[in-house]
């Protein structure tokens, strides 16, 4: 089986490349060349999913018999200060690569957020509880969700939170470079969700591909915190006791886009593709602090 990765140069791409790649063929497409890894880098075209035309004909020529999208502008702030650009590549670059992949006919694994709830509920959000986005972020890849729903008949959409892993930009490497700089950091503490290592969830995403259990599915690790206790659990497993973290709130760290205070996502997929429980979130910290690149001596 053919698998076309969307976004494969991104921090989950490349793990679902690395988690796929030995039992699928594995191709993949994304504005930017593969990173220079240990790994060998995939087949890869370098196109821009809001060119409807070109993914049109690239995936013809590619013919998969499955594709992932993962590609997404994903700078939450960003795209509240560029509308234009989070509605172009989102809502209508994933509408586009639903309409290609419609047109091959094959099923399409598109990956959303948490943030496509309003995080007023303050108890964790089921596949079915209504979206309502509150950032511009949140409402393109909704706008993408539905594209996917109404385009296509067999997809998976794949919400997910608070993402970290080896091959990106993430919370854990900011709090450990800032743990490096200063001797206190300051961390928002009323804003609830549930931290999810890319590793973990391609394991999740692979498991569901060869079902035909197709619709929406809530895919994190297990429980949940701030990004205040995510900060003090990085800081605690890392060894770094030397550095406080003090909590603040949302407010005081006046970021462009508002967040949803609770958005943590449960799944009621049971008798589903996917319906085991994924490891606790602290579990899964705990491992990609071992396997993140120079760091040792951590306690076990
Ligand atoms: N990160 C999180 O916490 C989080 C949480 C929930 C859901 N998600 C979703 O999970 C998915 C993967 O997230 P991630 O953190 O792995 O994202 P990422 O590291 O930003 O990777 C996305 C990839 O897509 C590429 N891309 C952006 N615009 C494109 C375009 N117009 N055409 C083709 N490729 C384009 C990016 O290139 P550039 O780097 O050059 O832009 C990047 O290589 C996304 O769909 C995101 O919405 C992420």
């Amino acid at each position: 089986m053919k698998i076309l990765i969307t976004g494969i140069s991104g921090m989950l791409g490349m793990d679902l490349y690395e988690t796929l790649r030995e039992e699928y063929e594995v191709v993949g497409l994304d504005i930017k060349d593969f990173p220079s890894i240990s790994l060998p880098s995939p087949p890869l075209r370098k196109v821009d999913i809001t060119d409807g035309h070109e993914l049109r004909k690239l995936f013809r020529q590619l013919a998969p018999d499955f594709v992932i999208h993962t590609a997404a502008y994903t700078d939450v702030d960003g795209c509240e200060r560029n509308p234009d650009r989070a509605h172009r590549v989102n809502a209508l670059g994933t509408r586009n690569i639903a309409l290609a992949s419609q047109d091959l006919g094959v099923p399409l694994m598109y990956v959303s957020t948490d943030f496509v709830f309003d995080g007023k509920k303050n108890y964790p959000y089921a596949e079915l509880d209504e979206p309502h986005p509150l950032n511009v972020y949140g409402k393109s890849k909704l706008a993408g969700e539905n594209y996917v729903r109404s385009l296509g008949e067999r997809y998976f959409i794949v919400r997910t939170s608070w993402l970290y892993g080896r091959y990106g930009k993430n919370f854990v490497e900011t709090i450990l470079k800032l743990a490096e700089e200063k001797e206190e950091l300051t961390v928002v503490d009323d804003q609830v969700g549930c931290p999810t290592y890319t590793r973990d969830l391609a394991q999740k995403m692979k498991k569901l591909l060869s079902s035909s259990s197709y619709g929406i599915y809530h895919i994190t690790n297990s429980g949940s915190c701030s990004w205040y206790g995510f900060a003090q659990e990085i800081l605690k497993l890392a060894g770094i006791r030397e550095v406080k973290v003090i909590p603040i709130t949302s407010e005081e760290l006046a970021r462009s886009a508002p967040r949803p205070q609770f958005s943590v996502l449960k799944s009621s997929s049971s008798g589903r593709g996917a319906e085991d429980t994924m490891r606790p979130w602290e579990e899964a910290l705990k491992e990609y602090l071992k396997e993140r690149k120079g760091l040792k001596g951590l306690e076990d």
